[in-house]
């Protein structure tokens, strides 16, 4: 039988609330909606929650909803900035990143379906986007480092000024994006422009909690890869230029230190960056894609 409920017993309070939710009939929603409930009555207690906060906080998470759109996405960025994301993703590829695979990083916002398709050693940036020269080459290798031909391999990168090509009217469409497919060897390669880092979306209420907590707003310089190959599990990741200011203080915590590359210098004021990117066998599924 259940305890009366009192304003003296929280404890009361959290077991009928339990035992209300034992009516769900999916399981897996059920345990959810459990742990859920645990960690947000001991959260409420801990902090001796206001009415006034409560509401506070549940007026931010209207204001994310209604910032959320086809273009802009304040939900997913809020994981990103508590560092859930980075926790759920890294979390779901431990088996691989233990038997040796690449670790994984956030896809982001900035993807677009319908990259354009470009030969290996292909150049990706257009003329009107100066900056340093960046040869980029790669191969895609399983876990015991055989080669995986064939595989489509999907990168996207922000300029030297720190933008992606669809937020600045300076820049082509489609530019410094592309994909790839590898060679009988596993290997792909570009000619791209070292980019630099960039801050998360500040306009909208995350901006403001971004505000509010006093923290830096920067991600360090990166590239976004997407490897697809038949017969392995699809990997997202990114590589970040370690001589960034900020490669030790990503907002989004996406910048484990096994992505943390030097770009090497040419000896002719460029850079050379190589990547191994390792997959695990199993099933090959694109994640969403946020952008058109
Ligand atoms: C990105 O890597 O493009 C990104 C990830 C999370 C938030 C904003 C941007
Ligand atoms: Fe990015």
């Amino acid at each position: 039988m259940n305890r009366p409920l009192s304003s003296s017993d929280p404890g009361a309070l959290l077991a009928a609330v339990l035992a209300a939710n034992e009516t769900t009939p999916d399981p897996r929603l059920r345990q959810v909606m459990a742990a859920g409930i645990r960690h947000l009555h001991a959260f409420a207690l801990e902090v001796d929650l206001t009415p006034a906060e409560l509401q506070v906080g549940l007026d931010f998470l209207v204001e994310v909803g209604k910032a959320t759109g086809a273009e802009r996405n304040e939900g997913i960025l809020l994981a990103d900035i508590l560092g859930l994301a980075t926790l759920v993703q890294l979390r779901s590829a431990r088996h691989s990143v233990e038997a040796g695979g690449t670790e994984p990083a956030l896809v982001g916002p900035f993807w677009r379906a319908h990259q354009p398709l470009r030969s290996n050693g292909a150049t990706i940036s257009s003329d009107t986007t100066p900056g340093p020269r960046l040869e980029v080459r790669g191969r895609v290798v399983d876990l015991d480092g055989t080669p995986v031909p064939g595989a489509r391999v999907e990168t996207w990168q922000a300029s030297p000024k720190g933008m992606y090509e669809n937020q600045d009217p300076e820049q082509e469409d489609m530019n410094l994006r592309a994909r790839f497919e590898t060679d009988a060897d596993g290997r792909f390669s570009f000619v791209s422009v070292r980019p630099a880092g960039y801050p998360v979306p500040t306009d909208g209420p995350c901006g403001r909690l971004l505000a509010a907590q006093g923290r830096k707003v920067m991600r360090p310089a990166h590239l976004h890869f997407i490897v697809l190959a038949d017969g392995f599990k699809c990997l997202a990741t990114q590589f970040f230029d370690v001589d960034d200011p900020h490669a030790y203080e990503d907002v989004v915590f996406g910048a484990v230190g096994s992505l943390l590359r030097k770009f090497e210098p040419d000896g002719h004021g460029g850079y050379r960056l190589d990547v191994d990117l390792k997959l695990e066998p199993g099933e090959a599924r694109l994640p969403h894609c946020p952008l058109p």
